[in-house]
């Protein structure tokens, strides 16, 4: 598939899904955005596209199975790229409903709108019609410090409730893939970072916090580890995977940046000092508090990418230390974007979240 295609994209205005709908617009593509705009959806990430004919952004929910059959039959999008999910692993520990709701049921009502439509398509329409879900590694579970890294063959162990609810996902799109033949793909990446993240993930809570001066909640010993990958990255496997790759495989994708949790906190307040010096707080590093640690929290993610770079071409472009300098300058700069996406509702949580974690 080549761009300019019309695409039908799920959760284009939550993190990753907005960076994406942005890169295939910019590409000369066109997009149909559904998104029920959760506390994570946000619009205005999407604010340069305003007027823009090629983004039609739809507020609605991809459990509404009248609705996604009525725009794929409106639309009739060359492909499905599906974002949208509960993604906050400690929200998964607070309320788990969303994220069966949306992750389990609303990827199968998607399946099964997408499949009817696609029996319907022409010959040449069915052959080329693309399903892209878009997963994560957490799938997989947790690796002690001398584990071999995932692969795609690495049985599934979900630990949480939100790496089960995508675990069982996973499974429904396999499943339609082999007894439909329906033209599914499925991409697992690990912890994406960029402009856009919702303030409730570690990378973009460290900025802002250590920009006010506030604590900078590590949980546990600091010692889990992540592989970190630019979201732009992200965006770019994507497309190899849905113009390339092989119906009904997985790819897993990473970015070859394993850092401990308690690193990247320290590399963040460095760049925080630099971009802001303030010598009444002193060096961010003494924000850093230890709090009690997330419940069955896995100890380390680590991606192999040897498939989708041996058989796709694909690499990550951006070294973790410059993407996250420029995460930190984005964020920085965007101080009205943080203000807006700062409601009472996020303040809610955060209270939820925070209070109940004792300083260790
Ligand atoms: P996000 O939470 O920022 O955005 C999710 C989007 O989905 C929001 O815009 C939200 O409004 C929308 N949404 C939620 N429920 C919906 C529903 N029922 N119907 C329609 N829209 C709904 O998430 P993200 O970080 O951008 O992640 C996007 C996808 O990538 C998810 O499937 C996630 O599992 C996967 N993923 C994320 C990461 C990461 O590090 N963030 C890594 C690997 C994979
Ligand atoms: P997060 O950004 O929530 O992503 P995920 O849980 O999907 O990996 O968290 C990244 C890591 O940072 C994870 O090991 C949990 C840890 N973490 C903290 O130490 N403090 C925090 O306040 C948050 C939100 C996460």
């Amino acid at each position: 598939m080549n761009t300019p295609t019309k695409v039908l994209v799920t959760g284009g205005a939550g993190f990753i899904g907005s960076n994406f709908v942005l890169h295939w617009v910019e590409a000369g593509g066109s997009v149909v955005n559904l998104d029920l705009q959760t506390y994570a959806g946000n619009p205005e990430n999407l604010a340069s596209l305003l007027g823009n004919p090629r983004h039609i952004l739809v507020r609605g929910d991809i459990c509404d199975a009248s609705l996604v059959a009525e725009l794929l039959r409106q639309h009739r999008p060359a492909a499905i790229v599906h974002f949208a999910a509960e993604s906050h692993v400690d929200r998964s520990i607070a309320a788990p409903d969303a994220f069966v709701r949306t992750n389990v049921n609303g990827t199968f009502t998607l399946l099964e709108q997408a499949r009817r439509h696609w029996s319907s398509l022409s010959d040449h329409e069915r052959s080329t019609f693309r399903f892209l879900h878009v997963s994560t590694d957490e799938v997989y579970g947790s690796l002690k410090a001398e584990d071999p890294a995932f692969c795609e063959t690495t049985p599934y162990a979900p630990n949480s409730p939100y790496a089960a609810s995508k675990a069982a996902s996973d499974h429904l799109v396999r499943a339609y893939f082999h007894t439909y033949g329906f033209p599914a793909l499925t991409t697992n990446c690990s912890n994406n970072y960029g402009p856009f993240q919702f303030p409730e993930k570690l990378i973009p809570l460290v900025i802002l916090n250590a920009l006010e001066g506030k604590p900078l909640p590590v949980y546990g010993d600091g010692g889990n580890v992540r592989d970190w990958l630019f979201v732009g990255d992200h965006c770019s496997a994507i497309c190899n995977v849905l113009e390339k790759g092989r119906l009904g495989e997985t790819y897993n994708i990473g970015g070859n940046s394993e850092r401990a949790n308690l690193d990247v906190v320290k590399t963040i307040c460095k760049l925080v000092d630099e971009f802001r010096p303030n010598p009444a707080m002193g060096p961010r590093e003494k924000l850093i508090t230890f709090v009690t640690d997330r419940p069955g929290h896995d100890r380390r993610y680590a991606i192999n990418a040897s498939k989708i770079s041996a058989e796709l071409g694909w690499q990550p472009s951006i070294q973790f230390e410059d993407g996250l300098r420029q995460t930190v300058a984005w964020y920085l700069e965007h101080s009205g974007w943080v203000q807006n996406v700062r409601t009472g509702a996020y303040r809610d949580w955060i209270r939820r979240n925070y209070d109940e974690r004792v300083a260790q």
